[in-house]
C-alpha cells in the first residue's frame, strides 16, 4: 500500500467486540490472564498495550522497519536509544542539534562516562576525523535544528559502519513522509512525535524505530525495564493525528515555501535558512535525500537582538511558542526559547545567532501567513 493509505489504515482495528473501525483506548493498567501460563498478548500496560501497539505498527510501516517502541517523549526517545551505550563509549554529534539533546549529551549523559564530539557534519572529513577506537554511535539530526543544515545521510552511516558503529537519526522535523532514514543506511529513527506525528499540537510523545532485530529486541527491553512507555490515551492521539501526516505536511510546506521566498526578497532579513530554497547550500542534497523540503524554516534578521526580539512578539497568527510541527504556526527566538539550554559558547560555535528566529510553518492559508509576517516586519 502506498504511505497515505498506511498512514491511514496500518495498525488499526484492534477491537475485537464491536469491530469499531477506529482503534479503541485501552485505559488499563494490567490484563487479566486466562491461566497461569495463559494471557492475551498483554499482561501490564508498562510492558505494552494494544492502543499503543497500534501506533507502534504504524509508525514502523511508515519508516519502513521492522519495530517501534512508542515513549513518553522525544526526549525519553533519546533516552532510550542512549541507554544503548555505556561508560567510555563515544559518540559523535552534529553541533547545532535542537538544544534539549545537547543538553542531554553534553550535560546529563557526558557525567554518566558517554563521551561526545561534536562536529559541523555537513563537514564529511570532520566526522572521519572524529571517530575514535571507541566509537560506537554517530548521531544524525538532518535538517539540523535550528538553521536546517542538511547531512548527507547515506555518507555519514557508512562512516558509522566502517568505524563498527550504528547511526542514529532524528527524524523529527521531516517526519516519514519526507524522508525515510533506513533507506540511506541509518540504523534506527527517532521522533518527537509531539511534533509533525501528532501534529495537533497536544500531545508530547515519542518513539524509536529499528529495523534490525537485535536492536529492536534490545529497546524493546530498556523502555520496558526504564518504564518509558507513553500512555494509551496519548497513543490513540498520534495515531488519530498520522492518519492526516500526508495532507498536512504537504500543507506544511506549501506555507513555507512560499513564506520562505517572501523573507528572501524582504529588506529585513538577512539570510533564510530554507532546504526549499535554491540558495540553501544543502539543496541539492536534500532534493537527492528527502522528497520534500518540511515546514520548518529560519532567519537571520538584520539588525540584531533587539529587532529579532520585536518580531516576535509582533506578529499575530503565528504564536510566539517553542515546538513545532502543529496545525498552527508558531514563531520563537531560540537563544533564549529552544536552544537556551545550549552554553553560549556552543551556540556561537553553532551558527545560532542574537538574530536567529525560528518559524514552524503550520496548515494556514499561505496569504494570511505572508500578510502576518510583512506587518510583523514592519512593525
Ligand atoms: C528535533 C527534535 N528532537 C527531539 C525533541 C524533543 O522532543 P520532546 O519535546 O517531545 O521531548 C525536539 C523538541 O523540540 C526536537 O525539535
Amino acid at each position: 500500500m502506498k504511505f497515505e493509505t498506511r498512514c491511514v489504515h496500518t495498525g488499526v482495528y484492534k477491537d475485537e467486540s464491536y469491530n469499531s473501525a477506529t482503534t479503541p483506548i485501552y485505559p488499563t493498567s494490567t490484563f487479566v490472564w486466562d491461566a497461569v501460563d495463559k494471557n492475551r498478548g498483554y499482561d501490564y500496560t508498562r510492558s505494552g498495550n494494544p492502543t499503543r501497539r497500534a501506533l507502534e505498527e504504524n509508525i514502523t510501516s511508515l519508516e519502513g522497519g521492522i519495530d517501534c517502541r512508542c515513549v513518553a517523549t522525544g526526549m525519553a526517545a533519546i533516552t532510550t536509544a542512549l541507554q544503548l551505550f555505556t561508560p567510555g563509549d563515544h559518540i559523535i554529534s552534529g553541533d547545532d542539534i535542537y538544544g534539549g539533546t545537547f543538553r542531554l549529551f553534553h550535560n546529563v549523559l557526558s557525567e554518566r562516562g558517554l563521551e561526545f564530539t561534536f562536529v559541523k557534519m555537513t563537514d564529511l572529513d570532520a566526522v572521519r576525523a572524529a571517530v575514535r577506537p571507541e566509537t560506537k554511535c554517530i548521531w544524525i539530526e538532518t535538517p539540523s535544528n535550528p538553521l536546517m543544515n542538511i547531512i548527507d545521510m547515506a555518507a555519514v552511516a557508512e562512516i558509522a559502519k566502517q568505524a563498527g558503529a550504528i547511526s542514529i537519526a532524528d527524524n523529527t522535523f521531516m517526519s516519514p513522509y519526507f524522508q525515510r532514514p533506513f533507506e540511506f543506511g541509518v540504523d534506527i529513527i527517532v521522533h518527537s512525535m509531539t511534533k509533525y506525528l501528532n501534529g495537533h499540537s497536544d500531545v508530547v510523545g515519542g518513539c524509536v524505530v529499528t529495523r534490525d532485530e537485535q536492536l529492536a529486541e534490545r529497546v524493546n527491553y530498556l523502555q520496558n525495564a526504564m518504564g518509558m512507555g507513553c500512555s494509551p490515551f496519548d497513543a490513540w492521539l498520534v495515531l488519530r493525528g498520522i492518519k492526516t501526516l500526508a495532507p498536512r505536511m504537504q500543507a506544511h510546506q506549501r506555507g513555507a515555501t512560499a513564506l520562505a521566498e517572501m523573507l528572501h526578497e524582504h529588506p529585513a532579513i538577512e539570510r533564510v535558512y530554507y532546504p526549499g530554497l535554491p540558495s540553501h547550500p544543502g539543496h541539492e542534497l536534500a532534493k537527492k535525500q528527502m522528497t520534500g523540503f518540511g515546514g520548518m524554516l529560519s532567519v537571520d534578521v538584520k539588525g540584531g537582538r533587539a529587532v529579532a526580539e520585536r518580531l516576535v512578539t509582533k506578529t499575530e497568527l503565528f504564536l510566539l511558542a517553542e515546538s513545532l510541527g502543529g496545525t498552527e504556526s508558531l514563531i520563537e527566538y531560540p537563544a533564549e526559547m529552544s536552544h537556551a539550554s545550549m552554553t553560549p559558547a556552543a551556540r556561537l560555535a553553532a551558527g545560532i545567532g542574537e538574530n536567529t528566529v525560528r518559524i514552524s510553518v503550520g496548515i494556514e492559508h499561505p496569504d494570511d501567513l505572508i500578510a502576518d509576517m510583512r506587518q510583523a516586519l514592519e512593525a
